[in-house]
């Protein structure tokens, strides 16, 4: 009764209405921002997952001796498109598969070579040296070479390129 009468005077008819107008422009701010909240983030989110690369047949990889191998490849970051070069280091076991590893040494990210006298990977920057199966044999790296994950299907190699922090003992995911 108290509230019908409130709403009959043009204080209360005005403050009705401004609960009403604020409620509705709630309502769609909401709907509104719910489907736009998925669109800015979801692509932030794509960017970490992985996604498998070809980088060429298998065949072309020696038995036992690491190839470095170079691809094109399309990276997104958001929005933003980029066709970038990379570079990653294989090894074929026989039938056994291929091992691949990131091109980056493990203790500061320097890039690395396979050194086919010794038989071993050297970085140039501060002389570690890593086995054929990664593994450290000298110098300051903190952890073997980070290994990617690769298959092989129809012939072709197929990675997933990831980065780690350099100067850890243990892998972390950048
Ligand atoms: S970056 Fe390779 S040894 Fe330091």
């Amino acid at each position: 009764m108290k509230r019908e009468a409130l709403q009959q005077t043009p204080e209360g008819r005005r403050g009705f209405f401004r609960r009403m107008t604020a409620f509705a422009v709630s309502v769609i701010g909401l709907g509104l921002a719910v489907p736009l909240a998925g669109y800015v983030v979801s692509p932030a989110l794509k960017r970490r997952e992985g996604q498998w690369t070809d980088i060429g047949p298998v065949d072309r990889l020696p038995d036992g001796e690491p190839a470095q191998l170079e691809y094109v490849t399309t990276a997104r970051d958001g929005y933003m498109e980029s066709r970038i070069r990379k570079a990653v280091w294989a090894v074929k076991q026989g039938e056994g598969g291929v091992t691949v590893y990131a091109p980056m040494c493990t203790h500061l990210g320097c890039g690395y070579t396979w050194d086919p006298v010794d038989r071993r990977f050297e970085c140039p920057c501060h002389l570690s040296k890593f086995s054929i199966s990664g593994e450290v044999l000298g110098g300051p790296a903190p952890r073997p070479l980070d290994r990617l994950p690769s298959k092989v299907e129809n012939g072709r190699l197929l990675i997933v390129y990831k980065e780690f922090k350099a100067g850890l003992p243990r892998q972390v995911e950048l």
